[in-house]
């Protein structure tokens, strides 16, 4: 007996059944509302409403627990590497030696972009946002590689490793050309971290020196960011892949959804916080304050989340993460990284935050350990881009594992009632 529940309109009351998940989350099912009752739901920002069931990324947000495929983050944070966590979120389990390794092979040698696409970034101005490119770029995988564009499995396994290999690529040329400097070519035998780091920093005039270690961090932080389950920038992966648009599109609409300050473009939006607020000699208070303030429209960037109502479990690593690269690099500190602990210390004493469950979340210190690597500014989103990649792909096959009917969520009208056309003269 499957567990139901009971709605009561007018003199009818209605069963509707309830859907119980592997953690017990329970959903109350309301596929057949509309035809059982004549009404729909409303859910401004889907605060109360799943899209979809998923067997990819388990959050609990009371607890603060995060899962891929089962696997806690903080294991697979320590113990494994993006390539692999890529391959465990898309294709649901840990590569064995020859799945790994055939893996990371196709990824090495898709690397490349077709040479024509470098024309596209003389196009771009020299100013414009690496965001933009990305997204702009991405969508135009699907010009170059029109031969796997399908969405039948042996398609999208192609389109996958090509958006997986060339990513990077894009990414990082965006940076060159923004500097004016050469670009550089990706290099076939580093990891995912260190090829990056490369095409991001090395110039023609002189060998360039991998640091490991810092390859290793990068590492870790695109894991902390490889899925999150619906999020906005996942739901619209999801949403455009319904209408069966190709994989290049619809992780183009997921690059341009991450970007807002609300959602990935916070963790560019933290630093520029942390800067305003190092401008105005270092008064938390102030900026506590005015987040505070409901008249002002200001938030501190980095705090506070939809799900976690407890601390989201990539924060913690992450300011573990920033302790130790600031330690390597002979740092006592960063005035950044004492401004942000200051800042958390004033925010979690204070009701205002602790009431509402307003925690630290990823974008919260992230942007003070790319900053660290010498990443600028406005790259923070596109690395949360390159690590959110493969959840993105996750969901978007997911969908059409599901074989998802198209997204169309329905409205309640609030506007004008039927009237009559009134030509202009008397008007
Ligand atoms: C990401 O969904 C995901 O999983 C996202 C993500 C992922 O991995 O994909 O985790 C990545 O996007 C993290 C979030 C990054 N964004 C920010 O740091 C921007 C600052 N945070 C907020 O804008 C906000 O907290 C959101 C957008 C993250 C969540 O917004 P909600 O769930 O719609 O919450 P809300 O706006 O309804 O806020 C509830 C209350 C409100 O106050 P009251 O109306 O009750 O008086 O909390 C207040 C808000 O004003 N509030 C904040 C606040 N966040 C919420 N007040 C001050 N500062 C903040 N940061």
């Amino acid at each position: 007996m499957t567990d139901s529940a009971k709605l009561q309109i007018g003199d009818k009351t209605y069963e509707l059944p309830i859907m119980v998940g592997t953690e017990n989350e329970r959903a109350i099912d309301i596929g057949a509302l509309r035809k059982l009752t004549g009404l729909t739901t409303l859910d401004p920002g889907f605060v109360n409403t799943g899209s979809c069931s998923s067997a990819i990324t388990y959050i609990n947000g009371e607890k603060g627990i995060l899962r891929y495929r089962g696997y806690p983050i903080e294991q697979l944070a320590e113990k494994s590497s993006f390539i692999e966590v890529s391959y465990l979120l898309i294709y649901g389990e840990l590569p064995n030696p020859e799945q790994l390794a055939s893996w990371q092979d196709k990824i090495t040698n898709h690397t490349l972009i077709h040479e024509d696409m470098k024309h596209f970034f003389q196009g771009f101005p020299r100013d414009a946002h690496p965001m933009a490119i990305l997204s702009a770029m991405v969508a135009a995988l699907s010009t170059f590689y029109q031969d796997s564009i399908d969405t039948d499995p042996e398609c999208l396994d192609m389109s996958t490793i090509r958006v997986m290999a060339k990513l990077p690529t894009l990414a990082a040329f965006s940076y060159k050309k923004s500097i004016g400097q050469p670009l550089v070519y990706p290099s076939n035998e580093l990891n995912y971290g260190g090829n990056f780091l490369r095409m991001m920093f090395a110039v023609p005039t002189f060998p360039f020196a991998l640091d490991q270690e810092l390859a290793d961090v990068i590492d870790t932080l695109l894991i902390l960011h490889a899925d999150h389950e619906q999020n906005c920038s996942a739901s619209t992966v999801r949403l455009v892949g319904s209408s069966r648009a190709n994989l290049f599109a619809a992780i183009s609409s997921g690059i341009s959804a991450l970007w807002g300050p609300l959602h990935g473009g916070a963790n560019q939006a933290v630093l520029e916080m942390l800067g305003s607020i190092a401008k105005n000699g270092g008064d938390v208070n102030k900026f506590v304050a005015l987040a505070k303030d409901p008249d002002s429209s200001f938030r501190l960037m980095g705090f506070g989340h939809r799900v976690y109502k407890n601390f989201d479990p990539r924060a913690k690593i992450i300011k573990r993460l920033c302790d130790n690269v600031l330690s390597k690099q002979k740092r006592v500190s960063d005035p950044m990284l004492e401004i942000a602990k200051r800042l958390e210390e004033v925010a979690l004493a204070d009701p205002y935050f602790v009431d509402r469950s307003l925690y630290p979340n990823v974008d919260f210190y992230s942007g003070i350990i790319y900053k660290a690597l010498g990443i600028p500014t406005n790259m923070f989103t596109v690395l949360f881009a390159m690590g959110r990649l493969p959840g993105w792909i996750s969901q978007y096959k997911e969908m059409l594992e599901d074989n998802s009917r198209i997204g169309r969520p329905r409205q309640v009208y609030t506007g004008k009632t039927a009237r009559d056309y009134v030509p202009v003269s008397e008007r």
